[in-house]
């Protein structure tokens, strides 16, 4: 797999592998608001490819301080080979290159296969916090 930058022009098939592995999308997954997201972290929005085709997909995100995971997604028959860890290696030796201190991601609480991923690939999960969210724009 050859990982890259991920463009614009990927928009079409990184949503549908989005929803092929059951991502949830909403508003914040429009092509303009991706456009956005790439803009301000061109370097850490990242697309895997064999044979020219898109496999794996994350966005990383950093607001100056955190660094934040965002759907992570492999092809459902290429999962469990290692793919999603290549990914998120990739991403988190940029993050090191930004000189990031502490990286978070969120997970759907019944998502437990996903939660054994993150831990697998020395993630802590945190039971000290709880999220608090506010919509700006419905
Ligand atoms: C989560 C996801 C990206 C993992 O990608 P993957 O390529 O299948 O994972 P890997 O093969 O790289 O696994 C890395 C490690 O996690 C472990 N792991 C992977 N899936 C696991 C599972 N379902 N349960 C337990 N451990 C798991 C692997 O055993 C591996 O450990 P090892 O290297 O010690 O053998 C992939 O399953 C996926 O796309 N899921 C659907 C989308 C999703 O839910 N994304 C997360 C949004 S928060």
């Amino acid at each position: 797999m050859d990982i890259r930058e991920m463009k614009l022009a990927d928009y079409e098939d990184i949503y549908r592998l989005w929803k092929e592995t059951d991502i949830i999308l909403k508003r914040s997954d429009q092509k303009q608001e991706i456009d956005r997201m790439l803009k301000r972290n061109p370097y850490t929005c990242l697309v895997g490819e064999i044979d020219g085709v898109i496999v794996s997909v994350v966005m990383g995100g950093f607001d100056g301080r955190r660094g934040y995971v965002h759907h992570l997604a492999v092809k459902k028959e290429l999962q469990k080979q290692g793919l999603g860890r290549i990914m998120m290696e990739e991403l988190i030796s940029r993050f090191q290159e930004l000189k990031v201190i502490k990286v978070h991601l969120f997970v759907e609480e019944n998502n437990k296969a996903v939660k054994e991923f993150y831990k697998n690939i020395g993630f802590e999960e945190r039971t000290d916090l709880t999220d608090f969210s506010l919509t700006l724009i419905e």
